[in-house]
């Protein structure tokens, strides 16, 4: 028996990276179906996977998605991860409107388009649980990222507000939200290895994070055993704080 056997799951940027990780473990976990919503194809399948090309910042294609779990799944989905996101780094002074709005977009707005769609239907079933992924730079800051730093903290506020919205009227809609330190994805691995080797020296534990340990927290939210968490946010850093 699974930890999430039978459950239908959504998570957004399925098609690599931690998201990858997440989908690869609802599925080990007896999802019964994982939707990997993501620009990007993704390369790998599963009899229970279905990859749904489009990008959060999509509202169109993100409304027809929602038909599409209405009619295959008569409307149940019982897990949103909020994942997608992307980084355009540079310092203030530097910092393009593009740059600024593009981060924002993607990674802040894009989950409110996509958990617009998608809670309505957790709440109508009366449950579900969402997981958000927030980021250190949200908590602590990070020079160069005021665009990505401001969107992840954004997703934390969304994170508390949710977790009072969604559980009016005795729903047990549960939202929660992951501040993952430096994972080993694609994201962090186009670093030089040299400044790599600075954020392994400033982390306690002398390392990166890889992808599984943000997917087993991730699970553990999604999951019934988190059934009395709600409204929090799991740092998954090794035990950085700056
Ligand atoms: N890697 C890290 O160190 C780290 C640290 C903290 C937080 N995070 C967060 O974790 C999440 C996943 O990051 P990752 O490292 O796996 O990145 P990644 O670049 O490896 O994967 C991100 C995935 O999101 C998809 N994506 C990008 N824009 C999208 C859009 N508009 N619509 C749909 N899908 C889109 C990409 O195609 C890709 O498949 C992100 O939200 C990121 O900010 C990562």
């Amino acid at each position: 028996m699974g930890r999430i056997e039978g459950k239908i799951a959504v998570v957004t940027g399925g098609a690599n990276g931690i998201g990858r990780s997440i989908v690869e473990r609802f599925l080990a976990e007896g999802a019964k179906k994982v939707y990997s919503v993501d620009m990007a194809s993704g390369k790998y399948e599963h009899p229970n996977l279905r990859h749904i090309e489009a990008s959060v910042t999509d509202r169109n294609k993100l409304a027809a998605f929602a038909e599409t779990l209405k009619a295959e799944e008569g409307g149940i989905v019982d897990i949103l991860v909020n994942n997608a996101g992307i980084t355009r780094d540079a310092l203030l002074s530097k910092l393009s409107e593009d740059k600024w709005d593009i981060v924002l977009d993607v990674n802040l707005k894009g989950v409110f388009n996509m958990t617009q769609f998608i809670a309505p239907l957790m709440i109508a079933n009366g449950k579900g649980a969402i997981v958000n992924i927030s980021s250190m730079s949200g908590e602590f800051g990070n020079v160069g990222q005021s665009n990505y730093a401001a969107a992840k903290a954004g997703i934390i506020g969304l994170t508390y507000t949710w977790a009072k919205e969604f559980t009016q009227k005795g729903a047990a809609v549960r939202t929660n939200a992951i501040a993952p330190g430096y994972i080993e994805t694609e994201m962090v691995l186009s670093v030089p290895e040299k400044v790599l080797d600075v954020l392994r020296a400033k982390n306690p534990m002398g390392r990166l994070g890889k992808p599984q340990e943000i997917a087993n927290t991730v699970l553990f939210l999604a999951s019934d055993e988190a059934s009395y968490i709600n409204g929090q946010l799991i740092s998954v850093n090794g035990g950085q704080r700056t």
